[in-house]
């Protein structure tokens, strides 16, 4: 499936405009605030009645309007009308949000996450590399979570057991016996061993198809990995060790009343290994970040978060995500949409060209620029090009406004 038109609503600086797209590369070439990253969050909304840039969804009705709405209508893979559907999102502050599939309303988007595969890429994006490893794990857990059923119930069973080893050790510090967390550990160990592995075998995957885009991406001889820093591994990864490390740091959790030790305080590192790498020791890790987990540049790679510019931090956000879009093409047959917002400006002109070949060869892609020159003119010929403002032949019909 392919979005095939987005409807803007008094959704931010769009009071009411349509746009139609095709299954290949469309570009939309605008002005700084001339709407490009507005209509890019749109699309996205209405596909999982969530902002990538903001939780605050009242940001998101246009000023001095009560509701905000977002279409999309998806296209089947070759264009034809079979497979078509449409999907609603609209938002009322105060009230929430109404979703509807081809009219019918539906308790929430899981099914169409399932179903479409879109990944985007928007200046807050950054964040996944400079963000908490909170940030990151969330993510990683959702992009794989909807490919596997499997590991969104492994990932719901952990936090289950922890939830509960977490209350038992608030009982023990207000008098319970210690012995009774026994239980908990088991069944915290149980399930953190089964996700950890899942997890494990899920970053492998996406780590091989990240290392093969970063090849494309990453400034001549430089090699980028990503790679899963876990605790579990340290401690031997089996569910003995874990039992053990979990009963020799009882009373520092207990102080806390939180389990300091497991699955859940993974992160994944963006590292660069190669020529770079090489040449010479990285500098010493800055104090006040070192005291996270994933400070320590991992052995024989320079962590990104640390020491990369912005230019190659973003580039190695948008290579994950077109990791991610490999991953699930393989997982799904589905093709997947892209979005990128503004991605062109960090590339140099022979990265653009590699880009560009690689958006044109796999799904659809829906790139924004401010400079048309980002791209050749054979690419512009066989692209989508779409200009911001849109004119009023481009904007739609009229609309009701019942939010
Ligand atoms: N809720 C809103 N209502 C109306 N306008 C908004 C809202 N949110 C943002 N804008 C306007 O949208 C414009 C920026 O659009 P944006 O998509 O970020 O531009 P671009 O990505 O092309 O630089 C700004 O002029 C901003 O004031
Ligand atoms: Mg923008």
């Amino acid at each position: 499936m392919f979005v095939s038109s987005v409807r803007l609503v008094h959704f931010r600086s769009y009071r009411e405009s349509s746009v139609s797209f095709t299954s290949g590369l469309n570009v939309i070439v605008g002005e700084n605030a001339s709407g490009k990253t507005n209509l890019l969050e749109g699309a996205f909304f209405a596909l999982r009645a969530t902002s990538p840039r903001t939780r605050r969804e009242d940001k998101l009705v246009t000023w001095g309007e009560g509701f905000a709405r977002a279409v999309v209508e998806l296209g089947g893979a070759r264009s034809s009308t079979d497979g078509a559907h449409t999907v609603e999102v609209g938002y009322v502050p105060g009230q929430g949000k109404r979703v509807r599939i081809d009219g019918a309303e539906v308790a929430s988007l899981d099914e169409l996450r399932r179903r479409t595969q879109v990944f985007i890429f928007v200046p807050e994006s950054l964040l996944l590399i400079k963000g908490s490893p909170a940030r990151r794990r969330a993510h990683l857990d959702a992009f794989v979570a909807a490919l596997d059923p499997g590991y969104e119930g492994a990932l719901q069973e952990m936090n289950v057991a922890l939830r509960q080893r977490n209350a038992q050790l608030t009982r023990v510090r207000e008098g319970a016996a210690a012995a009774t967390l026994d239980p908990w550990d088991v069944q915290l160990v149980r399930t953190a061993i089964a996700l950890a592995d899942r997890r494990r075998g899920a970053v492998a995957r996406l780590s091989a198809h990240f290392e093969r885009v970063a090849c494309h991406l990453a400034p001549e001889g430089a090699h980028w990995k990503v790679t899963l820093v876990s605790q579990l591994d340290e401690i031997g990864n089996d569910a003995e060790a874990y039992a053990a490390a979990l009963r020799a740091r009882r009373g520092r959790d207990m102080q806390r009343g939180l389990t300091l030790v497991g699955p859940h305080r993974d992160d994944i590192v963006f590292a660069e290994t190669g020529e770079a790498a090489a040449g010479g020791e990285p500098p010493a890790a800055d104090v006040d970040l070192a005291v996270d987990l994933a400070a320590d540049p991992p052995p024989g790679g320079r962590d990104l978060r640390l020491y990369g510019s912005q230019g190659e931090q973003r580039t190695a956000v948008l290579a994950l995500l077109l990791a991610e879009q490999a991953y699930a093409r393989e997982e799904t047959g589905e093709l997947g949409t892209l979005f990128l917002d503004d991605v062109m400006s960090e590339l140099d002109d022979a990265r653009r060209r590699r880009l560009v070949e690689m958006l044109m060869s796999s799904g659809q892609a829906i790139v924004t620029t401010t400079n048309r020159h980002y791209f050749t003119g054979d690419e512009l010929a066989a692209a989508t090009v779409v200009e911001l403002p849109l004119t009023a032949a481009t904007a739609g019909p009229g609309d009701a406004a019942d939010g």
